[in-house]
């Protein structure tokens, strides 16, 4: 049987432990943008794939800018033992470039189509997939197209809130990938973990978008030898910390967290933490709200928490005069 559907995934920010989380065992903090990709898959004669990304379409047959989608549905079709030629084909139409004016939002694009592609395919096929079975079709995907990153994106985009992770040893994951099935790489325990934070904070998050866009990977191959032992404990401790103040409103120890780990990567490498990033944590920091550069830096967003309505506003109207667009906001106010 098979249903038409349509499914929507959105992006992630780092709130805490960006660049050491490429570590195995190391933890961060990352919170869900709901600023949505949306796929529609329906009924077709042939499998047919779209995306307004190159305004085309391809089917099955390798084309190189489909790939990241096409190795999601090989994913998907390896690990339920499908064969295309049996299965009854769709039409798979992706929309939603998280982007505006051509410059993209660095909330995790890439990742969100793979769990979008994934989500897709079992609306249409009727299959039943965890929250947890997505993070890991969708991480067996990306390492297998040779994606480095640490999956804190795919883990977040993949519960659809504030997650707490603890990344896994990839490597390992990989050598299981290279000589066992897919089933059996999926059954093992890959010992990362996932946690939903519900935060009990009395304060307001804001994500901040400097509107100059950052390549990930160009930043960690710049960045990557300056990680130290030390840079790692320290952030592991921080993110510890930061996810009990977020659990007892503890504003004060927040901020003091926030700000101790906005100084550690500015240190960690000068071209992280950008002038338009600097410019978006001193307006907050003036306004008794507390922010820092998100992810990879070199540009894309910044979050900020504030702690009332007014001074949200403030810092709201000076990020807009330095051309700092508020991406979203989160109030639990
Ligand atoms: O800038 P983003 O959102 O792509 O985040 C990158 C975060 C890093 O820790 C530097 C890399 C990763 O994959 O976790
Ligand atoms: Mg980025």
């Amino acid at each position: 049987m098979t249903k038409n559907a349509t499914v929507h995934t959105g992006g992630k920010l780092y709130v805490l432990g960006e660049y050491a989380i490429l570590y195995p065992g190391q933890k961060a903090i990352l919170a869900y943008i709901p600023i949505y990709m949306t796929a529609k898959i329906s009924q077709h004669s042939t499998f047919k794939i779209y995306s307004d990304m190159y305004g085309d379409s391809v089917s099955l047959s390798s084309d190189k800018r489909y790939r990241l989608i096409q190795e999601t549905i090989q994913t998907f079709f390896d690990f339920f033992e499908m064969d295309s030629h049996t299965i009854p084909p769709f039409f798979l139409q992706i929309t939603g470039k998280m982007e505006k004016n051509g410059k993209k939002f660095g909330i995790g694009s890439s990742g969100s189509v793979t769990v979008l592609t994934l989500k897709a395919l079992a609306s249409f096929y009727e299959i039943e997939l965890s929250k947890d079975l997505l993070f890991k079709l969708s991480a067996y995907t990306l390492l297998k197209l040779g994606d480095n990153g640490s999956m804190g994106d795919i883990a977040c985009i993949s519960h659809e809130q504030f997650v707490f992770y603890q990344s896994f040893d990839r490597n390992k994951v990989k050598s299981w990938q290279n000589k066992e099935s897919i089933q059996e790489t999926i059954a093992r325990d890959w010992h990362y973990k996932i946690s939903v934070i519900e935060p009990h904070l009395k304060g307001i998050f804001m994500a901040g978008w400097t509107k100059v866009p950052a390549i990930s990977k160009e930043m960690i191959n710049q960045v990557y030898a300056n990680i130290t032992e030390e840079f790692l404990v320290n952030t592991n401790n921080l993110v510890d910390k930061c996810f009990s103040a977020m659990k007892t409103n503890n504003q004060e120890a927040l901020k003091s967290i926030i700000s101790s780990f906005a100084d550690m990567l500015s240190q960690l490498h000068p071209n992280i933490v950008t002038q338009p990033l600097r410019r978006l944590i001193e307006i907050s920091n003036d306004n008794h709200a507390v922010a820092k550069s998100s992810g990879a830096g070199g540009g894309d967003c910044g979050i900020a928490f504030a702690f009332s309505p007014s001074d949200f506003n403030e810092i709201k109207i000076k990020w807009q005069q330095e051309e700092i667009e508020l991406l979203y906001t989160e109030s639990w106010i």
